[in-house]
């Protein structure tokens, strides 16, 4: 990741990711990477001893240190010093209200996946975000990976010719069993329809596959059919889907989406293919790409090694061989909200070359959910309203 001078950091608040939280943490490593935002602020926890514990852990001052975020957004805003971002962290219904209140006071968002409960709140936030002239991020960390923007870059320069199949998985096991009933934090609101929303591990990691997918192909399917099982008895959402994706490019696709498949612990993976050759990308070997041009022997492209372009080097750190990862990836998309704010700061256009996700993905994700849930219970092939 090549990095600019600047003024100064950005002053970064956080919603979300107190003691004993996941996502907050690898957010705060994330921004720090490379060294362009400045955590100030914080709503840490719903519970004001926790909050005031974990800010104190993070370094952030006591009069900065808040336990609503309504109230984090109306300080904030009137101080001369106040915050310029906000990172949201916190469980999939508490992502409207916050990105509501720091937009609407002038602060750029950071949110967290699937952007909202409902498609018709991710399309109101759209129109928040519209008027409030903001930048608005979500995290759908695996599209900074460089490995990844090789392959966009590939199947926009058309080297793997039209597109035909694309298979899209992401297969975890931690939710083999009730883990929920168990005092499982993590999985407790993730198995909650009224926290989670409609979509259990469609919502949770389909959506990451999903948005990986359209990231790579530009393509989003206009229709799909799913079949969604909850194999853990008392479980409401599902824990594993089937679906099968049409796109109106004509190219097809299946998209499975587990929790349950025991051994499997961040198993995603992308394969795409074309009249012309295959690519081929496995979260677990990441910095290796196989691209296979039809009738030639298959060729490893690696992070920052023979064959990687602009669009894969621009986001590589350190050379080939060397092992980058999650942090890494997640970390591009800091840096490059951070290009983005900085431009927005100085009144400029950021470089073409800065790309991150934001509402568009994110309605299409809320858009993915409704649409899977509605075909597996009519037993039927839905359109995607986005
Ligand atoms: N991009 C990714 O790879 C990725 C990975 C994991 C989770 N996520 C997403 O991140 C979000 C959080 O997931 P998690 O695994 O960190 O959950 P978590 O349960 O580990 O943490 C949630 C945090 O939010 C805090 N919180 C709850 N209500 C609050 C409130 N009203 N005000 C302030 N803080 C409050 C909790 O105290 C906790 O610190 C979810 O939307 C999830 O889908 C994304």
């Amino acid at each position: 990741m090549t990095t600019r001078t600047f003024e100064r950091r950005i002053r970064l608040g956080m919603v979300g990711g107190g003691q004993g939280g996941f996502i907050g943490g690898v957010h705060r490593f994330a921004a720090r990477l490379d060294d362009r935002y400045e955590l100030v602020a914080g709503a840490l926890s719903s519970n004001s001893e926790r909050a005031a514990a974990s800010a104190r852990d993070l370094g952030i001052k006591e009069d900065r240190t808040y336990t609503d975020f309504a109230d984090m957004a109306a300080r904030e805003a009137a101080r001369p010093d106040g915050i310029e971002a906000v990172a949201i962290v916190t469980p999939n219904h508490l992502h409207f209200g916050p990105a509501k209140a720091f937009l609407e006071a002038g602060i750029h968002v950071i949110c967290d996946k699937p952007v909202t409960t409902t498609l018709a709140q991710a399309k109101e936030l759209a129109e928040i975000i519209e008027k409030s002239g903001k930048l608005f991020v979500l995290t759908h960390n695996y599209t900074g990976y460089p490995m990844i923007r090789q392959m966009r870059e590939m199947i926009a320069a058309g080297e793997i010719g039209k597109l035909r199949h694309i298979q899209a998985e992401y297969a975890q096991d931690w939710l083999t069993e009730a883990v929920e009933t168990r005092g499982a934090k993590g999985a407790e609101w993730r198995t909650d329809p009224a926290r989670s929303g409609a979509g259990g591990a469609i919502g949770d990691i389909g959506t990451h596959a999903f948005n990986l997918a359209a990231f790579v192909t530009g393509e989003v399917p206009d229709r799909l059919y799913a079949d969604l099982t909850s194999f853990v008895p008392g479980r409401t959402l599902d824990d594993s889907a089937n679906i099968l994706l049409r796109y109106k490019s004509g190219a097809k696709g299946m998209l499975w989406a587990s929790q349950i498949a025991v051994g499997n612990e961040n198993a995603l993976s992308l394969r795409v293919y074309g009249d012309k050759g295959g690519l081929e990308w496995h979260h677990e070997a990441i910095n290796q790409l196989w691209f296979t041009p039809y009738g030639e022997p298959k060729r490893l492209i690696t992070r920052n090694g023979a064959g990687a372009g602009h669009a894969a080097n621009r986001v590589s750190r350190i050379p080939s061989g060397h092992p980058e990862g999650y942090l890494e990836g997640f970390a591009n998309i800091y840096s490059e909200a951070a290009e983005a704010i900085l431009a927005a700061r100085e009144g400029r256009t950021p470089s073409p070359d800065v790309v991150y996700p934001g509402i568009t993905d994110g309605i299409a994700g809320l858009a993915f959910i409704e649409a899977a849930v509605q075909s597996s219970k009519n037993s039927s092939w839905m359109q995607l309203d986005c």
